[in-house]
């Protein structure tokens, strides 16, 4: 996205590399990096036990820099959560090129800004993916719902309202970086999922992303994935990385989502537009993403309504304010 380097700059990013240093958030000296961290669930828990699920969950997954792999992130744990027998629905809430339906090989029939603009139902809007996931088409038209009105408003909380029970997981891609879509959709999230790459640029836009997120949103915990690692040593040490700076500059906890290897397997599944994990379920990248839906579905969950679909809609119809 434009200008995202240079707003995770001034946001107090590019400090994640070499001998690491930043100015603390009330500013003043530079200090040397710590080695103390504020990580939470460290070791990502065990793959296998899945707790029965009653609540809700609603996760944005988002990164501070593009091409990292939200978008295969938000495919192939939907799907890996599908087959765990949740009811996901998937809002693409990034209009960048490379989109979800594109990647499931999807053709959307119109998108959120034809239900804001009352031109259709937010249940027409849903199109099938694999594995009985729904997914709500990319549209510009999410930002215009703080603009509508009382009425307007109404009726679409009443749409939602009746697809409250359909579902059992709310997954949002996001666009990358700290643009507002991305400040809109992780602060009506319950969690947020930063997904990062052992690459530096990648860390430092990660970390600039959850400054801002923390400083200007009150966002206090984080789960991080690292994706395109070459091994789990690769990836520890990425997290433990951002781990450290983060517990040294900000009053956050990450909490360490897992690895999911770099696998030729997936860009042969994005030609071909579907879910690696479903074109290749025995290769390391979808045995990766199993072992993160059943982690995902060990955390616990918000008990409905409070957690539910209504109110990620309701906080979004709030917006996102700094
Ligand atoms: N685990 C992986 N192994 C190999 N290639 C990957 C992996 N994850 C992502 N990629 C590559 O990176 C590209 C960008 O991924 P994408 O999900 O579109 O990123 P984002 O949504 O963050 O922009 C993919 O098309 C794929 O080629
Ligand atoms: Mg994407």
């Amino acid at each position: 996205m434009t200008g995202d380097r240079a707003s995770n700059q001034a946001a107090g990013g590019n400090l994640i590399g070499g001998q690491q240093s930043e100015q603390p958030a009330g500013g003043g000296n530079v200090v040397p990096f710590p080695a103390r961290a504020t990580v939470l669930n460290r070791s990502g828990r065990g793959s296998a036990a899945v707790a029965p699920v009653s609540g809700f969950r609603a996760i944005a997954v988002s990164s501070g820099k593009g091409g990292v792999g939200k978008t295969n992130v938000v495919a192939n744990l939907a799907v890996a959560l599908a087959q765990r027998g949740q009811r996901v629905i998937v809002l693409d809430a990034d209009l960048g090129l490379a989109n979800l339906d594109t990647l499931l090989g999807l053709h959307p029939r119109a998108t959120m800004r034809h239900v804001i603009r009352g031109e259709c139902s937010l249940s027409e809007v849903l199109i099938d993916g694999p594995r009985g996931i729904r997914l709500v088409p990319a549209s510009s038209g999410f930002e215009d719902m703080t603009q509508l009105g009382g009425g307007e408003r109404l009726h679409l909380l009443e749409q939602v309202d009746s697809l409250e029970e359909e579902f059992d997981v709310l997954l949002v891609d996001t666009a990358a970086g700290i643009s507002s879509n991305v400040t809109f959709f992780t602060t009506a999230a319950q969690e947020t999922m930063v997904v990062v790459t052992p690459e530096p640029t990648s860390l430092t836009d990660a970390y600039a992303l959850i400054k801002v997120l923390s400083t200007r949103y009150a966002e206090r915990e984080f789960g991080v994935l690292v994706n395109m690692s070459r091994n789990d040593t690769e990836a520890d040490r990425t997290f433990a990385h951002l781990s450290r700076v983060a517990a040294r500059f900000l009053d956050v906890s990450l909490r360490y989502d897992g690895f999911i290897p770099y696998d030729s397997e997936l860009p042969e599944a994005v030609r071909r537009q579907q879910a690696v994990i479903e074109l290749a379920p025995r290769a390391p990248v979808s045995r990766a993403f199993d072992a993160l839906a059943d982690r995902v579905l060990s955390l616990p969950t918000e008990p409905r309504p409070k957690g539910g679909l209504q109110f990620f809609f309701r906080r979004l119809l709030e917006g996102a304010q700094p």
